[in-house]
This record gives structure tokens, C-alpha cells and sequence, in this order.
């Protein structure tokens, strides 16, 4: 350890973090860029739009309407080699302990066949594989059964942040073009008994099974969660043990299950090279086998798997993790765009914002490189985001006018089950182009006068207030249609994308120690060592306390 706290450079032969003299050309690239208007490079580039445009098996990644040229593409490739990525790829796939600060390798990859698992592993992950399937299929096709005879109709994922986004998103994303018939699933990540207690309104104990989503099997929020499912099992069913047809947990504290009154044959291990937000592919998603099926989900790791050999063999400069996250350390390190907003446009997909947030802002929000030392450019941006088209009647309005500069990646499903949803297609790109294009006061002003007929003086004075500045800069993918494979392909593109710019950034995507210490807090509170509490906060629990005795 270094006085920082981190560990020192884990593995000699990976290459140092980089200096930081190594962003300087793109700093100048910048300083080149920044005044340049977007729409002007098309002019200057007939070609622009296929330089700037990538295809991988069905995938169109188009990042022409962002504020770089091919020279600073170049910069940029050139960054990556001067840090050695193709090494930190391999090295990823080679299972080296990335994740250096807890001597672990990240290799959720190995879960969809990507890579190879550690030799010594693959009897325990097969034989999981195997429970999960036929687990996941007699609970959808009804073989198993309730304490009182009755098919499982409802299941209910109990489980946070990992344990929660990813199978709820892809649940959310799939199940409208799911065949078959089987159980209801639903979420729960809130400890606001609110949350729990609303779902099981409308739920019979009788016909209810659990899955305790918990890696660690110690998150405070899902075992709270955990607690009030047990007693409500209790309550309806009358019984006091033997629930265990209704409990199943997804975590490699097996004991801790088993503590709870999980059967053996009921929990499902993930191994500890699995990160929480990686953790769809594994016993993770066993929500999710159970309401797609076997098949949806095979095909969910397929389209994953297609994008593991393509981030492993295409060469930098066509490579969709790569460029995809270049171009986010372009706007977020160098064009000092401190905001990423996520759009997919398409409501199957309007939990994928909330579930990129977890794998971009908890992997990379850190500052702390390999060798100890801080990064000398900012990390990740803020990520935030909304199922389009509705956001465009919400919060556009700050892209087109704001004073902030916002980086926008449009994710886009072009063939919608429903025909009708074309218009979702036509949206996304308008948006796109009039982000891009804006509208001058020139324009504007000729709106005014001649669309609407309006005189000199208020041509004059309304004209400012419609000009759009333009050059927002935004990223657009094109997905040929929403499938479990193309999915897939999704999710690993911007798994591996968060690699790349932790790779550059020079930090540890696989820990999360800033959470921990929130956490940390919340337990001396809890525990009543309120003097431990800064005076902010201890005024504020005296208040809180104040008003509970308040009718
Ligand atoms: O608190 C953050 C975190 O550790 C995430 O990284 C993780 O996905 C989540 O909590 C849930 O953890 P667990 O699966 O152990 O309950």
C-alpha cells in the first residue's frame, strides 16, 4: 500500500499508468476542435459520416455528429496503444487480477464463453449451470410447487444495485416479445417497505417464491427486504419452517442462505470473480431464465459472447468498445463534458440508463491509478438518461438552449415488434440532427419573418430566444431490432467500453470502496452511535427524531 491507500502496480509486466504528458497532443487536438462547428466538418469531409461509422454483426455505431475529426481519432488510437491496451484486453481475458485491490480477475466473461474459467472452477459453474436451468424451468412451466400444491404465479427478486439493475432491465427489455406463459416476475430493491408491500398486495403466499439476490448475502437493504417476505411466508402460509418451496437465493454466502432457510438445492453460487454490476450472466439472472426461458437467455449470453471476440480481435480503430470509449474519454477528459445522458428510445429499454449508471459511475467514478497517484484528467462523467421520445418533452429543452455542454448517446432499435413504433425511430434521429445542426439566428429570424409574417420589430426581439446553439454532441447506435442476442450485444458493448476508459484512465473498474464508506455510516447510525455523527448530521437525526413524537 501507498500513501493513497492504493496498492501499488500490481502486475510488472502490465504497463504503467500514463504519464500525464501522454494527453497533452490531445489537449492541442482540442484546442483545434473546440471552436469548429459540427455540421462545417461534413463540409470539409464528404466521407465523415462512413469514417466515423462502425458495423459489427448487425450493430451501427455513428459517432460522425461528435466534436472530432480523424486526426484527433488518431490521437486518441494513439493513446490507447501508448497504454497498452490490447494488453489490458488480454489481460482481462487471461484472468489476471484487474481487479487488483481485492487480487481478484473480472471475468464475468467466462459466464457467456468468452474466455475460459479457471480450470478448478468449471465442474462447480457447470454443475450451477445446469441447477439454474432446471430450477428456472420447473418454476416457468409450473413443476414446482408451493408449499400447499399450488404453481409458483408470482416470483419476486430480492436484491440491489447488481443484484437488481441487470435482470431487471433485461426482464423490463424482453418479456413483451416473450412467448410462453410463465410466472409473473417483479423486482424489489427498496428497503421502503412502500416498494415490497405493493407487490405482495396483490400477491398470495400460496403461490410465491422469493429469490434472495445477494452476492454477499449481507447487504442491509436486501435483507431487511428478505426479512419481511419471510415473515409475510409465515403469516399467510401458517407455518413456521418448511418455506422453503417459496425461498431461493442467488449468492456465494451459502451458509448465510442456508442460515435463512434457503434449501441447499435452492441457492445458486456466483463465483467471486463476478463484480455485482457484471453479474447479469450469472446465477444472477435467474429472474430472468424464469420469466424469458432458457432459450431468451442462452441467446442473451450469444449476442454477449459476439462481442467479446469482436473487442478481443478487431483491430483499435474498428472496434465498438474501443471507439465507443474513446470517444466518452474525448467528451468527458478532454472536452471537459462533465455529462453523459443515455436515451434508448424505446420504453422496453427505459430501465437502461439506470442500470448504465451502476456499470459506468461505480466502476470508473474513482481517481486513484494503479500506482497510487491521482488521474490527471477527470474520469467518469455523470450518466443519467431517459426512455426516448418522452424525455424530449422533458429535459431537451437544456440540451438545445441550456449553458452545458451534454454528451448524448442515442440507443436505437429500429425494427419495433409494433409497427406503429417507427415514429420512435424518426425521433431519435431528428433529435440527433437538431442537437447537432441547431438553429441560427439567421434561421430563426427568417422563420419568424416569413413563416410566421411577423414585422421587423418582432422578428427582432423573439429571434434570440429560438436560436439553438447546436453542436451538441452525441453518439447514435443502431440496433436492428430488440432481441435477447441484440441485448446481449448491448449490454457486453458498454461493459467493455467501461473497461477501455478504466484501462486509460489508469484505475481499478472492478472495486467499489466509496460506496463502502456511505455504508459504514449508515451502520453507526443505525447502531445508535450517534455521537460519531458530524454536527450536521446529528442535528438533523435530533430533528428527525423531534418529529417522529410528533402525532
Ligand atoms: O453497495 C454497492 C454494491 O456493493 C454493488 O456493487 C452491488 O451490486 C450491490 O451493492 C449489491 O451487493 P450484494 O449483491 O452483495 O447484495
Amino acid at each position: 500500500m501507498n500513501s493513497s491507500g492504493c496498492t501499488d502496480v500490481i502486475d510488472p509486466e502490465l504497463p504503467a499508468p500514463l504519464p500525464p504528458s501522454a494527453w497533452k497532443s490531445l489537449h492541442t487536438q482540442w484546442a483545434r476542435l473546440r471552436a469548429i462547428d459540427v455540421p462545417a466538418l461534413f463540409g470539409l469531409d464528404p466521407q465523415r459520416f462512413e469514417r466515423l461509422s462502425h458495423t459489427h454483426d448487425g450493430l451501427l455505431l455513428d459517432f460522425s455528429k461528435q466534436r472530432i475529426d480523424p486526426t484527433a481519432l488518431e490521437s486518441l488510437l494513439g493513446l490507447a496503444r501508448a497504454a497498452g491496451l490490447e494488453r489490458g484486453v488480454e489481460a482481462l481475458f487471461g484472468a489476471r487480477p484487474l481487479n487488483f485491490t481485492e487480487n481478484r480477475a473480472a471475468l464475468h466473461m467466462a459466464l457467456r464463453g468468452g474466455c475460459e474459467a479457471p480450470p478448478a472452477e468449471r465442474p462447480g459453474l457447470h454443475a450451477t449451470e445446469q441447477g439454474l436451468r432446471t430450477f428456472a424451468e420447473r418454476v416457468r412451466g409450473g413443476a414446482h410447487r408451493g408449499a400447499s400444491g399450488e404453481p409458483i404465479g408470482l416470483v419476486v427478486n430480492l436484491g440491489i444495485g447488481g443484484s437488481d439493475l441487470g435482470p431487471r432491465m433485461v426482464v423490463e427489455a424482453l418479456s413483451p416479445s416473450s412467448p410462453g406463459n410463465g410466472p409473473d416476475v417483479r423486482f424489489v430493491a427498496n428497503p421502503d417497505p412502500l416498494e415490497l408491500d405493493s407487490v405482495l398486495a396483490e400477491a398470495s403466499p400460496h403461490t410465491t417464491l422469493f429469490i434472495i439476490s445477494s452476492k454477499s448475502f449481507g447487504t442491509a437493504e436486501t435483507l431487511a427486504n428478505a426479512e419481511t417476505a419471510r415473515t409475510w411466508l409465515r403469516a399467510g402460509l401458517g407455518l413456521n419452517t418448511g418455506l422453503g418451496p417459496h425461498l431461493a437465493a442467488v449468492s456465494n454466502a451459502v451458509d448465510a442462505a442456508r442460515g435463512f432457510g434457503i434449501p441447499e438445492e435452492h441457492i445458486f453460487p456466483l463465483p467471486e470473480w463476478v463484480g455485482g454490476r457484471y453479474s447479469v450472466w450469472s446465477a444472477i439472472g435467474l429472474p430472468a431464465r424464469i420469466a424469458l426461458g432458457n432459450p431468451a437467455f442462452d441467446a442473451l449470453l450469444d449476442g454477449g459472447r459476439s462481442i467479446d471476440r469482436h473487442f478481443r480481435e478487431a483491430p483499435l480503430e474498428r472496434n465498438l468498445p474501443v471507439l465507443l470509449g474513446l470517444i466518452g474519454i474525448w467528451n468527458a477528459s478532454i472536452a471537459d463534458i462533465g455529462t453523459l445522458a443515455l436515451l434508448p428510445y424505446s420504453h422496453a429499454l427505459r430501465s437502461l440508463p439506470a442500470w448504465l449508471q451502476q456499470l459506468e459511475m461505480e466502476s470508473n467514478g474513482k481517481h486513484c491509478r494503479r500506482d497510487g497517484t491521482p488521474t490527471p484528467v477527470a474520469t467518469a462523467p455523470v450518466i443519467w438518461g431517459g426512455a426516448g421520445t418522452v424525455g424530449q418533452h422533458a429535459f431537451h429543452q437544456l440540451l438545445y438552449q441550456g449553458t452545458r455542454a451534454v454528451a448524448v448517446d442515442f440507443v436505437v432499435p429500429v425494427n419495433g415488434s409494433d409497427p406503429r413504433s417507427r415514429m420512435l425511430v424518426d425521433n431519435a434521429l431528428a433529435q440527433s440532427s437538431a442537437l447537432m445542426c441547431g438553429r441560427t439566428l439567421a434561421a430563426a429570424t427568417e422563420e419568424l419573418r416569413v413563416k410566421r409574417g411577423l414585422n421587423a420589430e418582432e422578428t427582432a426581439r423573439l429571434a434570440p430566444h429560438l436560436a439553438c446553439a447546436g453542436n451538441q454532441p452525441s453518439t447514435t447506435l443502431l440496433l436492428p431490432q430488440l432481441t435477447p442476442y441484440r441485448l446481449g450485444q448491448l449490454m457486453a458493448l458498454y461493459e467493455h467500453k467501461v473497461f477501455v476508459q478504466g484501462w486509460l484512465w489508469g484505475i481499478n473498474s472492478f472495486d467499489q470502496y466509496g460506496v463502502e464508506l456511505g455504508k459504514d455510516m449508515a451502520r453507526a447510525l443505525a447502531s445508535g452511535r450517534e455521537d460519531s455523527a458530524d454536527p450536521s448530521t446529528a442535528g438533523l437525526l435530533a430533528a428527525a427524531q423531534a418529529m417522529r413524537q410528533q402525532p
